[in-house]
């Protein structure tokens, strides 16, 4: 049974090239198990037509807001009832400003004012009309009243441009709505999450440590536990609450991680994923007393901290599962499966954090899932989304036969 089994889903599409995408997008959903109902702006109509899609959902496409025969049939406010989610694919630039003006003058835009579903919306449209900044405040006003703003797409657009206004894959619209749905998916399982930095002492008021907010480690952690995993969240000092449903143990230092994930492997753990920006080094000694300003110069010797999850990977409990993260600002790719293969992992998250939006402490992350099959660009989301859909990834991973989840067996050169 499809994960959106008896979910009712209403597609409005406006005026766009991309119009042909929805095609696609009705039946991933319809194939996962939704019921799509379709309504279709007058301007759309000149890029796709009701018989098709009507044809696609198995439902009468619906156009207009004053049409006798179609409210007899189902009702405007019947149809914004009847949605568990109600998304705008592609849409335009114009549909963007008169979503964020609350207009109601046709009805796709009736229909969306009177849902009380979430409202996604997907924009497509040329980049200067993403990037005007008329688009920019209409976006930011749909984005603080809860809608979510899936995409757009960087790339070659239909007018010959080059830039963001791309309409997102279907496939990742339809990731992007499953995610929305909790699953129990992992009933049953076990899973660890590593988050946030660990703290090295030099004396007993100082430490070296990171800027992790452990945000994203928290963020998957709450995902793994609303899809039903035994949640173990092994985390640094961070100022986060714990999320519903998950045990968590607090360590300082890269040492005291080491210990304690080692310790709760040694019971069968499906999924292991490390998130945390632990320490690579530490101070040789950590002094009893402060220590003093002596000196125009102070020498501070460090030391390698254990690799955890290279141990975690290489341990005889070797969680079924093992997932790391890889924090580049360049190569991203080759430095990120470089990872993969030393430490023996058989999923890199990969991190651009050379952009200052996305990554360490911010709210948002755009990352790139690395595996034994390839690599696949996730959607640019907030952290709280992107783990449910990391997590509904690693489940799809658990699911496969155990050959197809083979990893990399070579002795790791790099031990850190
Ligand atoms: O080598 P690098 O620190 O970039 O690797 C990042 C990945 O390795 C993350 O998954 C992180 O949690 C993990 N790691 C670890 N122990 C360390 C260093 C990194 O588990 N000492």
């Amino acid at each position: 049974m499809g994960h959106l089994h008896s979910r009712n889903i209403i597609i409005g599409v406006t005026g766009g090239i991309a119009a042909y995408k929805i095609a696609e997008l009705i039946r991933l959903l319809r194939g996962d198990g939704a019921s799509v109902r379709i309504i279709l702006s007058r301007g759309a109509q000149a890029f796709v037509t009701p018989l098709t899609l009507q044809s696609l959902s198995g439902y009468p496409v619906h156009t207009e807001l004053l049409d006798e025969t179609a409210e007899m049939g189902m009702g405007h406010i019947e149809l914004a009832r009847w949605a568990d989610i109600f998304l705008v694919a592609p849409a335009t630039a114009d549909t963007v400003a008169r979503l964020a003006a609350g207009r109601a003058d046709d009805l796709l835009t009736t229909a969306a004012l009177a849902t009380p579903a979430p409202l996604f919306v997907a924009p497509a449209m040329n980049q200067h009309m993403w990037n005007n900044a008329a688009t920019t405040a209409n976006i930011q006003t749909l984005r603080e009243r809860g809608v979510k703003i899936i995409g757009p797409d960087a790339g070659e657009q239909a007018c010959g441009d080059v830039g963001a206004g791309r309409l997102t894959e279907p496939e990742t619209i339809s990731a992007e709505i499953s995610a929305h749905f909790p699953t129990r998916a992992l009933e049953g399982k076990r899973a660890i999450i590593t988050a946030g930095p660990t703290r090295e002492p030099m004396d007993p008021v100082r430490y070296i440590s990171n800027h992790s907010s452990g945000k994203m480690g928290f963020a998957l952690a709450q995902a793994a536990a609303e899809a039903g995993a035994e949640t173990i969240l092994i985390s640094g000092p961070v100022m986060l609450d714990t999320p519903k449903g998950v045990t968590r143990i607090n360590v300082e230092t890269a040492l005291q991680m080491h210990e304690v994930c080692i310790d709760q492997i040694q019971k069968p753990t499906d999924l292991f994923v490390g998130s945390a920006a632990v320490a690579d080094y530490r101070a040789e000694f950590n002094a009893p007393q402060k220590i003093k300003k002596v000196g125009d110069t102070l020498t501070l010797n460090l030391v390698r901290n254990p690799d955890i999850i290279t141990e975690v990977a290489g341990s005889a409990h070797r969680p079924s599962l093992v997932v790391g993260f890889a924090a580049e600002t360049e190569q991203l790719l080759e430095y990120a499966e470089g990872k993969r293969l030393t430490k023996q992992l058989d999923v890199v998250i990969a991190n651009d954090v050379s952009q200052a939006d996305i990554g360490f402490n911010s709210d948002i992350n755009g990352v790139t899932w690395l595996d034994d099959t390839g690599h696949d660009v996730m959607p640019l989301t907030t952290k709280q989304n992107l783990a449910k859909l990391l997590i509904e990834r690693c489940r799809q991973k658990l699911s496969q036969p155990e050959d197809q989840n083979k990893h990399i067996s070579a002795p790791a050169e790099d031990n850190r």
